[in-house]
């Protein structure tokens, strides 16, 4: 069985929608392909909840018990590895990750953000798309390395902006299209390291 965790610090929607794909398309006995537990970086994060009731281990590790990034992603590689994951998967996942803790899941560690990448790195991106006149915008599923949203492009949806776009709107459009794109880019990630 290859094993997946799940890293989110919020709503976690495109965690349910791995969790919904897995559980719809019969990844594990289909696939030899499981969700073997969602950690949070928040307690409040509402997918918590919602990974619990599909059955999937939990687990939170807030940053502000630990005095260094360095010790918190120590302890997170510690919890993340008890769970033996072939990929580890961020979603929605807001913290940024040492080297070390990217160079010891190198080659398994994939991301999904809100722009299309190369382009809009970093937060607001979708304010940031309209103010500079984008006619499109959209997501990218991308491996991860040590430099910020620069790992390899896996996977791409693009949006339209419409006229009057709010940066919620048109982050709406796009999160939709996230929920298609990032389950298919795991499965696709787990076929190719088969
Ligand atoms: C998603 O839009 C994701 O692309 C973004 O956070 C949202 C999480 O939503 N990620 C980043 O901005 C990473 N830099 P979710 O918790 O509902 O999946």
């Amino acid at each position: 069985m290859k094993n997946i965790v799940i890293l989110i610090s919020g709503a976690g929607s495109n965690m349910a929608a791995i969790v919904r794909a897995a559980e719809q398309g019969r990844w594990a006995e289909r696939r030899q392909v499981r969700v073997a537990a969602v950690l949070s970086s928040k307690e409040a994060a509402a997918g918590l909840a919602l990974a619990q009731s599909s059955g999937i281990a939990t687990g939170v590790l807030e940053p502000k018990a630990f005095d260094s990034r360095e010790a918190f992603d120590a302890a997170l590689m510690a919890k993340v590895d008890a769970f033996s994951p072939d990929l580890v998967v961020l979603a929605g996942f807001m913290r940024i990750l040492t080297p070390a803790f990217v160079a010891h899941y190198a080659g398994r560690l994939i991301n999904i953000h809100p722009s299309l990448l190369p382009a809009f790195a970093g937060l607001n991106t979708h304010q940031r798309a309209i103010d500079a006149g984008c006619r499109f915008a959209g997501a990218t599923v991308h491996q991860v390395t040590a430099e910020l949203d620069q790992g390899r492009i896996l996977a791409q949806a693009v949006v339209p902006i419409l006229p009057g776009d709010t940066a919620h709107s048109l982050g709406a459009r796009v999160l939709s299209q996230e929920h298609l794109i990032y389950p298919r880019a795991v499965v696709d990630f787990l076929d190719a390291i088969a």
